[in-house]
């Protein structure tokens, strides 16, 4: 076609099929809005005979050459959508240094080697984008580089992985077991066969470590990450947490005070008020919130993952750039700069966090007093105390909300409150994230 921008995709699994799809159904409307068309002229994969949910387009060449669309003269958006790190990270590479721009939904390859490759892409003179790579459908990346790019920006928080939130979601709804409630999920297709990825945190840690690198200009790595998954929570815990106003979510949490701050950046169940966005935000969806200095909190919220939504955001980058190659212009990955190398992260031992004490504790006449002094000695603030339910002389349920202390000084208050013999079962202890 003349004039046309070319894009090609490597990887025609289900996003592959699902961006095919897309475009093929919004091809009219997409090139209306650019001005010059855009042309899908490839796809690549491996596999050539595994029947596919679409069709491959009439005039696209499917073949298992990778080389013809990473060094293809005929192609100017590479769409990478292998997934993982190898071969994934050559074939960007390759494009990349090939003066290709890259389209790419790898989150765990961004979380990798993210900055090393937005380094070359600059290097080279084109563009590196990734929406798709968090959040699935929801436009966060464009709204942290663009949106949002005129804040200092303090944190975000998110439910990132729909997986989970379905399975947290699931078992407030209906008091079912964690293993019952992945059972369910994975009936449904939303969890996979081997769902340890998802429910062990990695997906969100992946995720946030793009986020928190965009957010605060930081190399935020997987690696930097501190995870904790949802395989321990109770049913019984997720009905005590919303005695109190609460949901439990499995959260990522990026926060920065300022410029040249440490950056804390954390996944783990937390609680969350059940009035608030994240807390309301239920099944396989995701949500965002991100606060700036000047915006406040803003809340996005969306599909975090399927055929439809992921398409959607691999073309608005494919969109996106090719707006650029007419009109010029710094690309939009380097709005927001990703040092190689330069992080200053705060770890988890030395982070401030508030708690809630989810206890049962023998009814007698010094029991609160009891508790209150095995925090006192280790200087955990009360924020305060709910009792959930009595049974008077016998025991009774509370819940204590501390104010923000380390992990190390929380740790010592429940060794000192062991050793009272107040306690009737262990205690069950959640982070707590409150409304921004
Ligand atoms: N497995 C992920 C989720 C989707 O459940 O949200 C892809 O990141």
């Amino acid at each position: 076609m003349a004039d046309s921008i070319r894009f090609a995709i490597v990887g025609f699994g289900n996003i592959g099929a699902g961006v095919v799809e897309v475009f093929s159904h919004n091809r009219a409307a997409i090139n209306a809005r650019l001005p010059r068309p855009l042309e899908l002229v490839r796809l690549a994969d491996k596999d050539l005979t595994t029947p596919r949910p679409v069709p491959v387009p009439p005039g696209v060449e499917f073949t298992d050459n990778v080389e013809k669309v990473v060094r293809g003269d005929d192609v100017d958006i590479v769409v990478e959508l292998v997934g993982g790190l190898r071969p994934a990270r050559q074939f960007v590479e390759a494009a990349l240094k090939g003066g290709k721009h890259v389209v790419t939904a790898n989150k765990a390859l961004l979380a990798d080697c993210g900055a090393e490759l937005w380094a070359l892409a600059a290097k080279h003179g084109v563009s590196l984008l990734f929406e798709a790579s968090v959040g699935g459908g929801i436009p966060v990346i464009r709204a942290l580089q663009q949106g949002l790019a005129a804040n200092q920006l303090l944190s975000v928080r998110g439910i990132l992985n729909g997986t989970c939130n379905f399975i947290l979601s699931s078992m407030a709804a209906t008091g079912a077991k964690f293993a019952e409630a992945l059972e369910e999920a994975k009936r449904l297709g939303y969890a996979e066969s081997d769902p340890t990825f998802d429910i062990e945190g990695y997906d969100t840690a992946h995720k946030i470590a793009i986020l928190a690198s965009l957010a605060f200009g930081q190399d935020v790595r997987f690696s930097d990450v501190y995870v904790e998954g949802i395989t321990h929570i109770r049913a019984e815990d997720i009905a005590s947490a919303r005695e109190t106003g609460h949901a439990v979510k499995l959260l990522a949490v990026a926060r920065c005070d300022g410029p040249g701050e440490a950056v804390e950046v954390r996944v783990h169940p937390a609680l969350v008020p059940l009035a608030s966005a994240l807390g309301r935000t239920d099944g396989v969806l995701n949500a965002i919130e991100i606060v700036g200095n000047a915006v406040g909190p803003v809340t996005l919220v969306g599909r975090g993952a399927g055929r439809g939504p992921t398409a959607s955001a691999v073309l608005s980058d494919v969109m996106n750039i090719a707006q650029q190659m007419v009109d010029g212009g710094a690309p939009l990955d380097r709005r927001l700069k990703v040092p190689v190398g330069e992080r200053n992260l705060r770890p988890m031992r030395e982070t401030a966090v508030a708690h809630a004490l989810q206890l049962s504790v023998l009814d007698r006449e010094d029991t609160v007093a009891t508790i209150q002094e095995a925090l006192r000695a280790e200087r955990v603030d009360v924020a305060r105390v709910v009792e959930r339910s009595r049974r008077p002389g016998e025991y009774f349920n509370l819940t204590i909300f501390t104010k923000r202390s380390s992990e190390a000084r929380l740790q010592a208050a429940l060794n000192r409150l062991a050793a009272s013999q107040i306690t009737v079962e262990p205690p069950t202890v959640f982070r707590v994230e409150e409304s921004a």
